[in-house]
């Protein structure tokens, strides 16, 4: 039986609200989304849920992540009041309604979040993917535990990401909109590996993924990545 297209919301619902919030999670997760996807960063000894390096774009802060402390961060709003959120309000906030994709995209975050995986001890790992751009990060988190999907991000596909892809043994492939095509997309099929799309909002586009034959897409819009599928 073919699998089911994967709807993956794209730091929550960004599209309906603010990015990595905890609210844009519920979002995407009221719009039928069945994978959310979030980016992690390390602040002092906590796991927190932002994408940029720079607070100025999404926060009332401005500034370096990096340069400031948890406490501080915290007092930040990340919009419509809500706060920056940790890894661990993720969790609670999805509990076993759908399937979580963490992006380690700050430096030194696979440890960490192996430590708060492993603390959920009943989290089944059918329902997690851990991505990341820095691959070696990603061979970190296959040291610490060798059963967590793992998939590498890239904004090319190469021959290259497959045999990467290969050696450490990733379930998927997870490559931009603009490079992705059939030859690809072929190539990673015949090696077991899945292949999802970033970030993918425009219905042709969401269409022509389809008839591509690709897992699942990333989408600041989830409602519409359902709707194309029921057509
Ligand atoms: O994981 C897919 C996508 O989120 C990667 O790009 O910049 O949105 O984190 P970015
Ligand atoms: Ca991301």
């Amino acid at each position: 039986m073919a699998r089911p297209f994967l709807c993956i919301g794209h730091r929550g619902a960004m599209g309906h609200e603010p990015e990595n919030t905890l609210r844009s999670i519920r979002k995407g997760i009221e719009l039928g989304a069945t994978w959310i996807e979030i980016d992690v960063q390390r602040v002092e000894e906590q796991l927190v849920v932002f994408h940029d390096e720079r607070l100025d774009r999404t926060t009332n802060g401005r500034g370096l992540l990096a340069e400031q402390s948890f406490a501080e961060l915290r007092k930040l709003d990340a919009g419509r009041g809500e706060r920056i959120p940790t890894l661990e309000e993720v969790f609670e906030t999805i509990g076993e309604r759908v399937g979580l994709n963490i992006e380690l995209k700050g430096p030194e975050t696979a440890e960490p979040t192996v430590r708060r995986i492993h603390a959920r001890d009943d989290f089944d790992y059918k329902r997690l993917l851990v991505s990341s751009f820095d691959i070696p990060q990603l061979r970190r988190v296959h040291e610490l535990d060798a059963e967590i999907p793992l998939a590498g991000l890239y904004s090319r596909p190469s021959k290259e990401a497959l045999r990467t892809a290969t050696a450490l043994g990733f379930l998927a492939i997870n490559v931009s909109l603009r490079h992705v095509t059939s030859e690809f997309v072929k190539a990673a099929h015949e090696q077991g590996l899945q292949v999802l799309v970033y970030t993918v909002n425009e219905p042709d586009d969401i269409a022509r993924m389809m008839s591509l034959g690709v897992d699942g897409v990333f989408s600041d819009y989830p409602d519409r990545v359902l709707r194309a599928s029921r057509k």
